[in-house]
């Protein structure tokens, strides 16, 4: 394909497009993967980069909107320093998810999809992580927490704003 010229992404994340798009037979086999790309190094997937990532794949703009709107870990708008995902599928529902999660919304006094207005907290409401033996289960950002109760949820968000959860940098 012909190089893009203008990249508004990193050269390591352009050139990690070069190469997705020669693994799969169908160019648009790489769009799940690049968007997920594109949002961990923009925050949120721009129209920019929908743009980008229609060009690469030749695709419509369109056809990046629909697969981005489908997949509910994707996201057109900035998420929170840390995003609080709450699974209330069913073991996890059977165990306290729904609790957990109005737990978290009276917490943090944002709904589902919300923003804290420090940008410190972003919440939703989520589909099965993963974690169902270990219900109930968060995941913030790449990191799960499991076989919670409201006590250590408080102390999970307590750590995450002082600085001190797994993922903080
Ligand atoms: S049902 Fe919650 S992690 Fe699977």
């Amino acid at each position: 394909m012909a190089a893009i010229a203008q990249s508004i992404f990193s050269p390591e994340t352009a050139a990690r497009f070069d190469h997705l798009v020669t693994l799969y037979p169908l160019k648009r086999s790489a769009l799940v993967p690049m968007l997920l790309y594109a949002q961990d190094e923009l925050g949120f997937v721009t129209e920019a980069a929908i743009q980008e990532i229609a060009r690469r794949l030749d695709l419509f703009d369109l056809d990046v909107r629909n697969v981005l709107s489908y997949y509910s870990m994707l996201r057109t708008k900035p998420a929170g320093r840390y995003n609080v995902q709450v699974c209330t599928n069913i073991s996890c529902m059977l165990r306290g998810g729904y609790e957990i999660l109005d737990h978290c919304k009276a917490k943090l006094g944002i709904g589902h999809k919300g923003v804290t207005p420090d940008g410190m907290f972003s919440l939703e409401e989520v589909e099965c992580i993963g974690a169902c033996c270990w219900a109930p289960a968060i995941q913030v950002n790449y990191d799960f927490h499991d076989d919670l109760n409201l006590v250590k949820v408080d102390r999970i968000l307590a750590d995450y704003a002082d600085g001190l959860g797994k993922d903080v940098k």
